[in-house]
């Protein structure tokens, strides 16, 4: 999807800032156009210590169970900043922040 926002850039020139209005509008629609969802999972050593790998082990799971995986990728991440609310999951595009998970949010 990158690739095709790039296109768009090298294929119009800007005509002052109605026209960088619109291509800033139709970069924004595309990122929200993404299908797919991405939940960011904390694997920094504070969420680590709270049991987050657990928590992913019982999503990965249910993502199996249900048959949604090329619905949802789950990816790993560093430490988010906010340790002692461990474990944290993030879902994207939305940005719901999830803290203090427990192996039932995955049933969610
Ligand atoms: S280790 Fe997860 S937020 Fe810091």
């Amino acid at each position: 999807m990158a690739g095709e926002v790039g296109v768009a850039i090298e294929a119009e020139r800007l005509k002052g800032r109605e026209a960088l209005r619109k291509l800033r509008e139709s970069i924004r629609g595309a990122r929200h156009r993404v299908s797919r969802k991405l939940v960011s999972f904390c694997s920094g050593s504070g969420c680590k210590a709270y049991g987050t790998e657990k928590v992913y082990q019982a999503l990965l799971g249910e993502v199996e169970r249900q048959k949604i995986e090329k619905d949802v990728e789950i990816k790993r991440t560093g430490c988010h900043g906010f340790c002692e609310k461990g474990p944290i999951m993030v879902i994207y595009p939305e940005g719901i922040f999830y803290p203090q998970l427990r192996r039932n949010i995955s049933r969610r």
